[in-house]
């Protein structure tokens, strides 16, 4: 089974459930994390989720017979118990956690859960009265105190028509909490990190302004991973309509000039800067307080000057150890972006192509080329919470290979 130092090895145990089907989803955003993944079917989710599916998505045979020979004389049961960094049991039914609560090892899965010594996650899909009935209730507390971590079920519309909790979690919420508990090992510990995100509005009067489609998304996604990764996270961003990440200290900010002043005051003693912003390049020369009338025909007289460059000043002056840009480019992506790694003094740049149908503005999805002095890393086409949480491993080890900062010369004490 092929298998590095740094991915990590999941076994994912598959109940039988509705939402088993989610499982292909939730394989697909675990290996966007490196993750190497065996699935673990009970009998029962073999009912709603197939081994050649789950075959084909995972790149290993799902396990589902303690008595299978053949796949005991590959890896023995307790040999795979060993084997898993973590255990991630989703969608995890009433009578699986009723079996896991009270030790019972009837099945591989269950057995396999026995043996183990990796940490457990566990993302219940029930039925709202199964979730509520008291045996449930003692059979999470009993599994939450042996040590499984529980994520969700979140409320919601259920298969069966009832609303309430019971909802099996999201697969990439599932694969983010994973990632946070075993993959991101504080990675950026005792960093402070500042990251914007947005575009930036430029105002002309005070209903119009110049902007453009940045949504923000992959910045917040980056500020989430950073403070996961254990970074102490502020996040400088522009007019967007996204919540705060957990843990993260948000600036909001309207204008470049705004954003300009919020970064320079807090980028002195930070570690790095992520500038993901899409910083308006032009404002209006001037702003007027009243609107302005068609009849004043202003467009024609439209005068603009160009805004400061927040990440080239800050890469100037404010001798952070990593200054990382972003660059969305519609042609000659590349060539544009290590341009804009020159000649803004920075040490790393994340590029994409703009023009790729399905990535990029109004969309989930990125895909992107980190280019800086050493190198370039590729990561293909894959949510932009996955492409954050790949990028802040690849900033934690360019940030480990600086030279630490010369020792502060210790004040002479005054004679006398
Ligand atoms: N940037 C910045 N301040 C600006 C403009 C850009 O800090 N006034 C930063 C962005 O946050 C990003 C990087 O510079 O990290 C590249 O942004 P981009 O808009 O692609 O660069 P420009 O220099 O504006 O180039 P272009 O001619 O492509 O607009």
């Amino acid at each position: 089974m092929p298998s590095d130092n740094t991915s990590k090895r999941i076994l994912l145990g598959i109940g039988g459930g509705i939402a088993a089907y989610k499982s292909i989803e939730l394989v697909r955003h675990l290996r966007f994390l490196e993750a190497e993944i065996v699935p673990v079917l009970t009998r029962n989710a073999a009912r709603f989720v197939t081994a050649t599916a789950l075959q084909a998505v995972a790149g290993n045979p799902p396990r589902s017979d303690l008595w299978d020979a053949a796949a005991e004389a590959g890896m023995g049961h307790i040999e795979l118990a060993r084997w898993a960094d973590a255990v991630v049991i989703a969608p995890a039914t009433a009578n699986l956690i009723a079996r896991l609560a009270n030790g019972i090892a009837d099945d591989l899965l269950t057995t396999l859960c026995l043996a183990t010594q990796a940490p457990r996650f566990i993302a219940p899909a029930m039925n709202t009265k199964m979730w509520e009935h008291p045996a449930t209730r003692r059979n999470v507390a009993r599994l939450s105190a042996d040590g499984a971590t529980l994520l969700g079920p979140a409320d919601g519309e259920q298969a069966c028509g009832e609303f309430g909790p019971g909802r099996m979690v999201e697969p990439a919420d599932i694969a983010t909490a994973v990632w946070r508990a075993i993959a991101a090992p504080a990675v950026l510990a005792g960093t402070k990190v500042l990251v914007t995100a947005g575009p930036t509005r430029e105002f002309l009067d005070p209903v119009r302004f110049i902007s453009n489609r940045s949504s923000g998304r992959q910045g917040f996604a980056l500020a989430e991973a950073a403070q996961a990764a254990g970074a102490d996270v502020t996040l400088i961003a522009g007019p967007v309509q996204l919540p705060t990440p957990a843990g993260v200290e948000r600036v909001d900010v309207v204008s470049a000039e705004e954003m300009r002043q919020a970064v320079l005051a807090r980028a002195r003693g930070a570690d790095v800067l992520f500038a993901v912003a899409a910083v308006a390049d032009y404002r209006p020369a001037q702003f007027h307080e009243r609107k302005l009338k068609k009849d004043e025909s202003w467009a024609t007289r439209l005068a603009l000057r160009e805004n400061p460059d927040i990440v080239a000043a800050v890469a100037a002056t404010c001798e952070l150890p990593l200054v990382v840009g972003f660059a969305a480019e519609t042609h000659d992506a590349l060539a544009n972006a290590r341009k804009k790694l020159n000649a803004k003094n920075l040490d790393a740049i994340v590029v994409n192509d703009v023009a790729v149908p399905g990535i990029g503005f109004d969309s989930a999805d990125n895909a992107v080329t980190m280019l800086h002095a050493s190198g370039e890393t590729v990561l293909p086409k894959m949510p932009k919470r996955a492409i954050a949480q790949r990028l802040i491993t690849e900033v934690a080890a360019l940030l480990a290979q600086r030279p630490a900062p010369a020792p502060a010369v210790p004040p002479v004490a005054a004679k006398g």
